[in-house]
């Protein structure tokens, strides 16, 4: 034994002990994998599909990275039944997948397309068959066509997906849509429109959010009317949830910090449960935020059945003072007057990961539960996505590259933190979702990073090689695993979770898939 490979073996020890397992959460708890249709599915012009503002996105030069696209992806249309596999083999409860709209509405809509049906009909029944049960993602244009959609969805899958996700990241798609530009569909107007031809960073965010609201509203009216008592399903939103730390303890950056997360979190839950924008918000937007009347409040307020939080970081927040973001760039991101950054006196917040803007901090998913539970009455929460990059490294070896010993550690801290928030802060956190089961196509970055317990060897067909993360999961998700299928499998249920549909795009694009 030489002792690099003592030293190996020790490492081993330490990063695998068990510190956590499924002991530390509730019998109910759910443990799940994440993924989205885009970032996975591949078969871009199979089974009669449409295109998604992110398939005319990603062909655009320039746009992402490394100049691919998802027309591949990691094929899962082709591979759902093995991936299925890997999923149970791990110990999984559940799955949360979205459903790309054009697949079902080629054209956005109009009447459905069998094959697209069919095909998640053939998914979803694997699924079940593993004992997994779904959470899942999809896209929206308009309202009406968007009410049209979930109800096609819901009357096709309903009879066996009881979990529905409306919206996925609804913030950060108004803002990198419509603000920043840098994802489909693209508008923007910062910088004297250097980036982008049309659109205007300050408001059509605003707007976009907005209808978002109605749409979801409209989703889970529509399933309380047509479905709720035949399928007795649950209907939520997943918000991309950073939390936000005074940078010091003064009034200004404390207020900062709050606004941060007024402008985040609080601008799709606070509509949603007291029917009105954050005040911060109403103060510093003005009239380019649209008005929630009476009557629209009345639609909006108590349309959560849970609420999914995507956490992957916390970001220091400190007051602009001189406002200087505003004046330099005009749109939306500046309107809080809150800079944020990873970093205090020159140390980072945290241990960064692959992506500039993932720095890792187990604490930050305490506090955001905490928050959750007081602000809004402690709803039924799911941690709907959490999870870390490595960067895709040509130079290194297989060997290397599966060793994700920080992945493990990741999961171990930010998991015994969130149990410390169920268990101790007495916060009513239902599940908790890796992003995720495999290496995918990560947006702007496209394949350049690896969020993957499962390695995806990109050169030798697309092979799904388990990285140290798999076994780590697998030990500590086992043990109970068999007593809740047990248990489970006595009372005729399939689990507890079932999916969400993810959307997307929003106004003047008539096809919208899920990302
Ligand atoms: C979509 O539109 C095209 C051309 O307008 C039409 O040929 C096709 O039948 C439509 N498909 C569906 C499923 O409505
Ligand atoms: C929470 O995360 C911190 C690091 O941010 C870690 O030191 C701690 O052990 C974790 N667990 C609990 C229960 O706080
Ligand atoms: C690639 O993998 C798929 C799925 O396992 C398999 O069906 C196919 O035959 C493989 N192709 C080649 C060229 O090995």
């Amino acid at each position: 034994m030489t002792i690099s490979f003592i030293l190996y073996l020790l490492t081993c020890l330490f990063v695998n002990s068990e510190s956590i397992s499924r002991a530390d959460f509730p019998d109910e708890f759910v443990f799940g994998t994440a993924s989205s249709a885009y970032q996975f599915e591949g078969a871009v012009n199979e089974g009669n599909k449409g295109d998604s503002i992110w398939d005319t996105f990603a062909r655009q030069p320039g746009r992402i990275l490394d100049f691919s696209n998802a027309d591949m992806a990691v094929d899962q249309y082709h591979r759902f039944k093995s991936d299925i596999d890997l999923m149970k083999d791990l110990g999984m409860d559940a799955y949360r997948f979205s459903i790309s709209w054009p697949r079902i509405f080629p054209n956005g809509t109009g009447e459905p397309n069998a094959e697209g049906i069919d095909y998640y009909n053939r998914f979803i029944d694997a699924l079940l068959e593993k004992g997994c049960s779904e959470i899942y993602h999809s896209g929206f244009t308009f309202i009406d066509d968007f009410e049209h959609y979930v109800f096609t969805c819901f009357q096709a899958f309903g009879d066996r997906v009881k979990h529905w996700i409306t919206f996925n990241e609804p913030h950060g798609f108004a803002l990198q849509g419509y603000d920043t530009g840098i994802q489909a569909p693209g508008r923007c107007s910062i910088l004297g429109h250097v980036f982008c031809k049309t659109g205007k960073s300050s408001v059509e965010p605003y707007i976009v959010a907005h209808n978002i609201l109605l749409s979801h509203a409209a989703a889970y009216h529509s399933y309380q009317i047509n479905f709720k008592e035949k399928q007795g399903g649950l209907i939520g939103i997943a918000l991309d949830a950073k939390w936000y730390q005074p940078i010091s303890d003064s009034d200004e950056d404390r207020d900062a910090a709050q606004r941060a997360v007024d402008f985040g979190i609080g601008w799709f839950l606070d509509p949603l449960f007291f029917g009105e924008y954050p005040s911060s918000m109403k103060t510093l937007v003005g009239e380019r935020l649209p008005m929630i009347s009476s009557d629209m409040s009345k639609i909006l307020v108590g349309t959560l059945d849970f609420v999914g939080l995507n956490h992957y970081t916390t970001l220091y927040a400190r007051n602009d003072r001189s406002r200087i973001e505003k004046l330099i760039l005009q749109d939306a991101y500046s309107d809080a007057a809150v800079i944020t950054t990873s970093f205090r006196g020159g140390s980072a917040i945290g241990e960064r990961a692959a992506s500039p803007w993932l720095h890792i901090v187990p604490w930050g998913i305490r506090e955001l539960a905490r928050y959750v539970r007081d602000k809004y009455g402690n709803p039924p929460v799911i941690i709907t996505e959490n999870g870390m990059d490595d960067r895709n490294n040509p130079f290194i070896s297989l060997d290397k590259a599966l060793q994700d010993d920080k992945r493990i550690r990741y999961h171990r801290d930010y998991l015994s933190n969130l149990s410390a928030a169920i268990r101790q802060d007495n916060c009513d956190v239902r599940g908790y979702f890796i992003w995720s089961l495999l290496d995918n196509w990560e947006w702007n970055s496209g394949y350049t990073v690896r969020f993957g317990l499962y390695f995806v060897d990109y050169k030798n067909n697309l092979t799904r090689i388990p990285k140290a993360s798999v076994q780590w999961f697998k030990s500590i998700l086992r043990l109970k695993h068999n007593l809740r299928s047990q248990k489970l499998h006595a009372n005729g249920l399939h689990g507890a979770i079932s999916m969400e549909i993810k959307l997307i795009s929003i106004t003047e694009v008539d096809l919208v898939i899920s990302i």
